[in-house]
């Protein structure tokens, strides 16, 4: 059980800023919100009377539906803001644009964006609790959240799990932010990945290969990445074609993991490049796992950050 009962800040910006007790805190609340979602009737009035806004001003498939289902399934009152119909393609500033919905009181700010940084400079500016839903190559602190609710779903515990995280890691806040939790709840993490895709400064105690096959002997939990194309410039690898020969996640790469091993992948895949369908469709894919623990996460995000500022 965790020893704490809230979490110490008003915003989720980056796991950087949670605790080793937080995230249990989160991942225990978590497992009460799922047991809720596979109710007949999945909502409670917890969060009653609040209202949330989901700023997206990147496109987002799992994290903005997940989160809009998270925030319904709480009952709050959830403000979905538009970015191409609004007046940000006048020119509207993301600071005027934030103050102005503000003002309409709302208690929440779940935002995704290009920049890394705008969820920081938008939690310095608003009363509301802000969430960062993905900011440019900084953190996605709920995604590493479900990831580990995932993991300790399937393996129940983290200290000296073997886990790999695979791919385009220089362009990923997937990675970064998984990194810092996985690290923090005692897994072993190691890095896969062409050596231009690597980036400059690893955590102390994570492990790099640059071999495919030798990096994934005897792991655990294989996080497979995307590659960001809207992130690079040219010149990381030659090829799709190239890169899916050396670090493409196919059943005769699987075998070098543990015959357990699971397969995770956030989304959105770029099947035959970095990983197969016949791996991401497998027994041991659990990517849909993901999407799913992805509400009941997002639930004790809002729910924690709302009982912090009652
Ligand atoms: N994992 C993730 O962030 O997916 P989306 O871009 O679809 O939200």
């Amino acid at each position: 059980m965790p020893i704490i009962q809230s979490l110490k800040s008003k915003d989720l910006l980056g796991v950087k800023d949670l605790s080793q007790d937080e995230i249990h805190l989160i991942l225990e609340t978590a497992t009460g919100f799922k047991e809720v979602l596979g109710r007949d009737i999945k909502k409670v009035p917890a969060l009653r009377g609040k209202t949330v806004v989901n700023l997206f001003f990147e496109p987002s498939t799992r994290t903005k539906t997940s989160f809009e289902l998270a925030e319904k399934r709480l009952s709050t009152d959830v403000l979905n803001f538009s970015v191409p119909t609004s007046s940000v393609v006048k020119g509207e500033s993301l600071f005027d644009t934030i103050k102005t919905i503000e003002a309409y009181g709302v208690d929440f700010v779940v935002i995704r964006h290009s920049s890394s940084g705008a969820p920081d400079f938008i939690a310095r500016h608003v009363r509301a609790s802000v969430i960062n839903a993905g900011d440019g190559v900084h953190e996605h602190p709920t995604q590493a959240l479900l990831d580990a609710f995932t993991i300790r779903e399937r393996k129940g515990f983290f200290p000296g799990l073997e886990v790999a995280i695979v791919g385009d890691i220089l362009h990923s806040r997937v990675a970064k932010s998984n990194m810092q939790s996985l690290s923090m709840l005692g897994a072993k993490v190691r890095l896969i990945g062409p050596p231009t895709l690597m980036p400059p400064h690893v955590p102390e105690g994570v492990r790099v290969f640059y071999d495919m096959d030798k990096g994934l002997k005897d792991v655990d939990v294989i996080m497979m990445l995307r590659i960001q194309m809207e992130r690079q410039g040219k010149g990381f690898f030659p090829s799709t074609q190239e890169y899916y020969r050396y670090w493409g996640l196919n059943l005769r790469r699987l075998n070098s993991a543990k015959k357990d091993a699971i397969v995770m992948h956030p989304g959105p895949m770029n099947r035959g490049i970095e990983i197969t369908s016949e791996v991401a469709d497998s027994p041991q894919s659990v990517i849909l796992d993901q999407v799913t623990n992805g509400i009941a996460v997002r639930m004790a995000v809002l729910y924690l950050l709302a009982a912090e500022r009652a």
